[in-house]
């Protein structure tokens, strides 16, 4: 049986590779993608969310999300002056216009409480690559979606430096109340993939030569994503002789099927700093072993670059 999971994201060039591993491989199935405000404005990831999906041609249900932070009406400095001088993210991803639309009854986090609600997805794993907008508006309408919800898989924060800041990911300091609420709601099973075990595992030019050479559309469609990731992220690196860069999100969906991707974690009380001028958005792991509070979530501080790649090749051989 496949992993049954719900893709809540910001698409975002990471976003689309997670979206073609998901189409593609055959121990996933993603029931429903929601999208939310983050890499780039809402309109334009549930643009890029129905391109992605299109170019594999993948028939998955798609809820456009929040437009904008859970409390804040903005990202703390704005998208564009954040940006600014950066060819890193682009508004529209490279792929031809979407044929396929975005559902309009009901909104992300309406789309989320209605999912968990219902008994037919106790089994379904909410995956979220993208600020943490969509289930915080769910958890706030539907308090007892924190039981209902069997294992939230989150990439976001880091231990060590940030990318935003010293000490904040992006999509924690994209909405910090948000990630700080979901993480605080009691939920059973949370994993957080950090920025230290993404960026143990960048994904090089000769990934890029393979995936090209296997062809299909999401092979190829990675390979150019992850090209220009390489040519314009700040924290792409010269690794073993070639130039390499952080794919994040796909990660989490390696971690679905095979969970040594992760090679080192720690259980720990976790929270998310809302307030501090130089912090804002920092996920705090507090390792003490004298930490007042239990652990609330296992945080992923490592992983193997060759488990990643390995997930990566099976999905994009599979087809699509
Ligand atoms: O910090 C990395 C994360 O921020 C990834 O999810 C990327 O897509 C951006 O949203
Ligand atoms: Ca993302």
């Amino acid at each position: 049986m496949p992993t049954r999971f719900i893709l809540d994201c910001d698409t975002g060039s990471d976003d689309a590779i997670a979206i073609f591993a998901a189409a593609a491989h055959p121990e996933l199935e993603a029931i429903a993608i929601t999208t939310v405000n983050g890499n780039v404005a809402l309109e334009h990831v549930t643009d890029n969310t129905l391109r992605a999906l299109d170019h594999v041609g993948a028939e998955v249900p798609v809820y456009r999300g929040a437009a904008r932070p859970f409390a804040r009406p903005d990202l703390p400095i704005p998208r564009d002056v954040l940006n600014e001088g950066s060819d890193f993210q682009s508004a529209r991803l490279d792929f031809p216009d979407a044929v396929s639309t975005a559902e309009t009854e009901r909104s992300a986090a309406a789309f989320l409480v209605d999912a968990y609600m219902d008994d037919a997805n106790a089994d379904v794993t909410l995956v979220a690559t993208g600020p943490l907008t969509n289930v915080a508006l769910a958890l706030a309408a539907e308090p007892r979606l924190a039981e209902r919800i069997p294992r939230l898989v989150i990439m976001g924060g880091a231990h060590a430096n940030g990318n935003v800041t010293a000490a904040a990911e992006f999509n924690f300091w994209v909405d910090p109340e948000a990630a700080e609420a979901v993480l605080a709601a009691g939920i059973r099973d949370v994993v957080i993939v950090t920025l230290d075990a993404t960026h143990s595992a960048p994904l090089s030019l000769a990934d890029c030569d393979e995936f090209d050479e296997i062809g299909t559309p999401a092979a190829a469609g990675a390979a150019k994503l992850i090209r220009h990731r390489i040519r314009h992220d700040q924290a792409a690196v010269e690794g073993e002789g070639e130039a390499a860069s952080p794919v994040h999100d796909p990660l989490c969906l390696a971690y679905l099927v095979r969970p040594e991707a992760i090679t080192e974690q720690v259980k720990a009380f976790v929270s998310v700093e809302t307030t501090g001028g130089r912090t804002l958005g920092e996920l705090v792991v507090d390792t003490r072993p004298w930490c007042p509070e239990p652990p609330n979530a296992t945080v992923a501080l490592r992983a193997s670059a060759a488990v990643y790649r390995d997930f990566l090749r099976t999905a994009f051989l599979a087809g699509r």
